[in-house]
């Protein structure tokens, strides 16, 4: 089978119950033998389908479409002024999206970008990285890079040695904004795989306790593997199913809770959510975001820091949740913190993270302190 022909097999299972990402991480899995430059060329043939899936002809032979999708992702690349600002607004996203979040000629011109890989190394191993991998550019961060080769970084031995982590920059501006200091005792509430905690470790130094907790025992299963790659030990992985019930009466300096959320903030990265994602899910997770900053905020020490975080940049689940729970707890103070891209600017307590001004994921964070 060719390349082109594997890409279309994978358009044609993808679906809201199997989404484009897994089914094509199971297929390339399925066919390890495949060059690297072959599925490489699948994996980028099958996003620009999803990411063009507007402007494609429905009456062409998925094949064709495809082809189109590679060939406008190319014009795209090198002659965006071609494409009207008017024309990628109104096709970029679902026509409900513009009800829930701005759409504007620079957030869709950021969703139509081939999306930044970002890495984020441990300081000791910077030079080496540098050395092995020329093709890296540093980041807005000490210690955060941009990744501008199409080598497949999971096979990197680098990598494999726990010398670098693949982490959007918008995730690692929230570990930056958390800012966990060396001492304190870390509740990482919704930690999935561990892309958050395994931050919030490298910032304390490996020192002290992150308890990391989900509800889904397999995303812990890779937590404490990723967990065991980075070297990281300083962390307590334990079930929590966002009942009331905290897994532990352990009071936290800082509690953040990186919510469940309808990820309108990886559209960009993941283009086949466009088309999956609904108003229902949207206003469900808004209930079930509400729900778990509640039932987290009681294990807050006084002086305590709470952090709300999302990938998704809808008012219902971003200013709505936050604005609902300042007015809900008068025992919680809203806390200014500094956006890590814009240092000098003053500090404030609820943050939209752009992908068009991040170069990463749309992100909102929120901030309170217990009194
Ligand atoms: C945005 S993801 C977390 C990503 C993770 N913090 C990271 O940086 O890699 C949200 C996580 O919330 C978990 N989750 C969903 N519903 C939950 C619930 N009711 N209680 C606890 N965790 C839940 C999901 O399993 C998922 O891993």
């Amino acid at each position: 089978m060719s390349p082109l022909q594997l890409a279309a097999r994978i358009v044609e299972r993808s679906s809201p119950e199997n989404p484009a990402d897994l089914v094509l991480r199971q297929t390339l899995f399925r066919r390890r033998s495949l060059p690297p430059s072959d599925a490489a060329w699948v994996s980028r043939a099958v996003f620009s389908f999803f990411r063009w899936q507007r402007w494609l002809a429905d009456d062409l032979p998925i094949e064709a479409r495809i082809e189109d999708g590679l060939r406008l992702a190319a014009r795209f690349a090198s002659r965006p002024e071609e494409f009207p600002e008017a024309e990628l607004v109104q096709r970029c996203v679902p026509d409900w999206a513009a009800a829930h979040l701005p759409v504007g000629a620079d957030f869709a011109k950021s969703l139509q970008a081939e999306p930044v890989l970002w890495l984020r190394s441990r300081p000791e191993f910077t030079e080496e990285l540098f050395r092995r991998l020329p093709t890296l550019e540093p980041g807005p961060f000490a210690d955060s890079y941009r990744y501008l080769g199409r080598e497949d970084l999971f096979h990197d031995r680098g990598f494999q040695a726990g010398q670098f982590e693949i982490q959007d920059i918008a995730s690692q501006a929230v570990g930056r904004i958390c800012a966990p200091r060396p001492g304190e005792v870390w509740w990482d509430a919704c930690a999935g795989e561990g892309g958050k905690t395994l931050h919030l470790s490298a910032l304390m130094g490996g020192k002290s306790l992150i308890w990391a907790s989900d509800r889904a025992a397999w995303r812990l299963d890779r937590l404490r593997q990723r967990a065991a790659r980075a070297k990281c030990f300083n962390y307590r992985a334990v079930a929590w199913d966002g009942s009331e019930r905290p897994p532990t009466k352990t009071r936290f300096d800082g509690v953040l809770l990186d919510a469940p959320c309808s990820g309108l903030g990886t559209w960009g990265r993941n283009p086949h959510a466009r088309w999956t994602t609904s108003v229902r899910d949207v206003e469900e997770l808004a209930a079930i975001q509400a729900r778990l900053l509640r039932h987290v905020a009681d294990s807050l020490k006084p002086g305590g820091r709470l952090i709300y975080a999302v990938c998704t940049l809808s008012h219902a689940e971003t200013t709505a949740v936050a604005d609902a729970f300042t007015e809900e707890r008068s025992d919680f103070d809203t806390l200014a913190v500094v956006n890590p891209f814009q240092p000098d600017d003053p500090p404030v307590t609820q943050m939209h993270l752009w992908p068009q001004d991040t170069g990463g994921n749309g992100m909102f964070v929120a901030a309170w302190r217990r009194l």
